[in-house]
């Protein structure tokens, strides 16, 4: 794997990037240009992390003319995943969440559909809306700390408590499960060991292709400056916090409790 900052040891051994000044790495390789016209910081910033993760899962999850693609998840990567296969030609998108704000973004900003899980069998409501199939790819954009309304969420919780797993993959199941014979699930989402109950044989048996990875910044992030410079990709409204570093423990604990509508705190000199 190549390295990130502050992802310990695993990945390169760097610290964190949140400090007044960091060294960077190879800057001539992993630094870009902002180009003209793209004067608004806070759009820009969503060049190097949601943005690139988002347009991966699209891209390497094999999305093309006419798809119906599943997002679980309707955070900053969620959302760029969504738009992202829209303007990769996808016929149909649904984002799938339980915080209104974020599918109300969704909506308004991204122009998908959207599917709120509390209340609503996810997989059943797919293939409604996908004539008894199932979406052609699906995007897990959620993480080993997925929610669920679901007695598999306590399940999930006692066995991450007990060490007897690292990671709760409620989404990543769901996908799978919900996913079209013969279709792509790519996981965008973070995990970082053993998960207990990964369907296997649905994925076996259904002929899926399953790929996920830490985003390519490199191969994508001049490409995204262009379109959000460009308007196609939206990202301003993902930067719902921007506060100074030294409000930055504030800023954890909202985003990390999804309170007063944080999608995302941005960090300002
Ligand atoms: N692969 C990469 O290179 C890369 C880069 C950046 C972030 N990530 C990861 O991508 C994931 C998403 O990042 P983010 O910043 O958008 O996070 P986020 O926490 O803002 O969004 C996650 C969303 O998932 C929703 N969610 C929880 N359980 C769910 C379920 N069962 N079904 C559907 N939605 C559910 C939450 O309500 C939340 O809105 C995280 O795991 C993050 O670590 C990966």
């Amino acid at each position: 794997m190549g390295a990130c900052f502050g992802y310990s040891h695993a990945l390169g051994g760097l610290a964190g990037s949140h400090a007044e000044y960091i060294r960077v790495p190879f800057a001539d390789h992993g630094s870009f240009p902002v180009p003209d016209g793209l004067d608004d910081d806070l759009a820009a910033v969503f060049a190097s992390d949601a943005g690139p993760t988002g347009w991966m899962g699209a891209d390497l999850g094999g999305v093309g003319p006419g798809d119906v693609v599943a997002v679980w998840g309707a955070g900053g990567v969620g959302q760029v995943a969504a738009r992202a296969s829209v303007l990769l030609g996808a016929e149909r998108v649904i984002v799938i969440d339980r915080i209104p704000e974020r599918l109300r973004q969704a909506r308004e900003y991204m122009g998908v559909e959207t599917l709120d899980y509390t209340g609503t069998d996810v997989g059943a409501e797919l293939r409604e809306r996908t004539g008894g199939r199932g979406p052609d790819v699906c995007i897990e954009a959620v993480g080993m700390e997925a929610h669920s309304p679901g007695p598999e969420y306590a399940y999930d919780q006692i066995k991450q408590q007990l060490r007897l797993q690292s990671d709760r993959p409620t989404a990543l199941r769901e996908a799978i499960y919900a996913c079209r014979k013969g279709g792509s699930v790519f996981c965008l989402g973070v995990f970082a060991g053993v998960v207990d109950k990964f369907p296997l044989g649905a994925m076996m048996n259904k002929g899926l292709t399953f790929r996920g990875a830490q985003q390519h910044g490199q191969r994508y992030i001049p490409a995204l400056l262009d379109r959000i410079a460009g308007g196609d990709l939206p990202t301003r409204h993902l930067a719902t916090h921007p506060m100074t570093l030294d409000e930055g423990p504030r800023g954890y604990e909202m985003f990390k409790r999804k309170q007063d509508g944080c999608v995302r705190p941005v960090f300002q000199f």
